[in-house]
């Protein structure tokens, strides 16, 4: 009993350290289980990826009909969500820019912006967790602007209105791309894009100022190139050259993140300005 006990406390304990230190970690790298955990914990509460919420539940052709001629009510549907966009007539209406999202579920051309694709609007299984994460966004927009009527019955959801396979495998997808861009959010904030400019006689210049790459904070940080591993690429980036390193496995010398080991000083550039040009 002991022994089960210490197991578990050791095994929460190693969960809490890594889930305060999760930014800091290749997400792709960590067994599936922990992976699942924090991607858990991203995760809002009042998640509308899948909806528990049943409303009226409705057949495609049902839904086809709302489309603002056969029937008074324009409705449209995403993701298996149907909502009455019938105040959005300008829109959606016979002659409105966007008549194609009327009476269907037309998920995949919020994303590819298709409005005549041989592809079906509800088929979404190549999606990448990204263009999932714009799914939500545009879930999230109907679900502020219009009101929600029900689920259509089929595709995402089953006649009792419980989510099938299509939905439940395009969650765990999106719930990765959300755990995966919080991760590049804050590394972001570590690490934000340096300024860049090109002048014929002058060359590249690269500088740092307190609201480089659009993050705004208190320090302004010197101009380094920065392998990113997640991407596999280089930028540049403004680098934080004072006081404590934002990662525990940087030595603390208190020169901020400078001794960050993906960092390399620019051919040609003062090591110490936070303005250099390269050619
Ligand atoms: C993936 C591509 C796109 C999709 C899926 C899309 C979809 C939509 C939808 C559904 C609406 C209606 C929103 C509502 O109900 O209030 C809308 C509105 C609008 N869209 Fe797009 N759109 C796309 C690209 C564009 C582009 C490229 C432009 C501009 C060049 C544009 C300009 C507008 C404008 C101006 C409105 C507002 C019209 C108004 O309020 O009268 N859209 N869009």
């Amino acid at each position: 009993m002991k022994v089960l006990v210490l197991s578990l406390t050791v095994a929460l304990l190693s969960v809490l350290i890594i889930s305060y230190n999760f930014w800091k970690l290749d997400i792709q790298a960590l067994p599936l289980f922990i992976k699942k955990l924090f991607v858990d914990s991203k995760i809002e509460d009042d998640n509308i990826f899948i909806r528990k919420e049943n409303g009226k539940l409705i057949t495609e052709e049902s839904l086809a009909s709302f489309r603002g001629y056969d029937n008074d009510k324009i409705y449209l549907a995403i993701l298996g969500q149907v909502f009455d966009v019938t105040s959005g007539k300008r829109h959606y209406g016979t002659s409105g820019s966007y008549s194609y999202f009327a009476g269907k579920d037309g998920t995949r051309s919020f994303v590819d912006g298709l409005f005549t694709s041989d592809v079906p609007g509800y088929e979404i299984s190549d999606f990448t967790g990204s263009q999932l994460l714009e799914v939500y966004k545009w879930i999230q927009f109907y679900n502020s602007k219009y009101t929600f009527i029900g689920k259509v019955v089929g595709r995402f959801y089953d006649e009792n209105g419980g989510p099938l396979n299509e939905l439940t495998s395009a969650f765990e997808k999106y719930k990765l791309a959300v755990a995966e861009k919080f991760q590049l959010d804050e590394l972001n904030k570590i690490f934000p894009s340096c300024n860049v400019a090109w002048k014929e006689n002058e060359g590249t210049k690269l500088w740092c100022t307190s609201k480089s790459g659009s993050i705004e904070r208190e320090w302004t940080g010197i101009p380094r190139s920065f392998f990113d591993q997640n991407l596999q690429s280089t930028r540049c980036v403004c680098v934080k050259n004072t006081g404590k390193p934002s990662f525990d496995f940087i030595q603390d010398q208190n020169n901020g993140d400078l001794n960050h080991p993906n960092l390399k000083i620019f051919d040609k550039c003062d090591p110490n300005a936070n303005e250099c040009f390269i050619f």
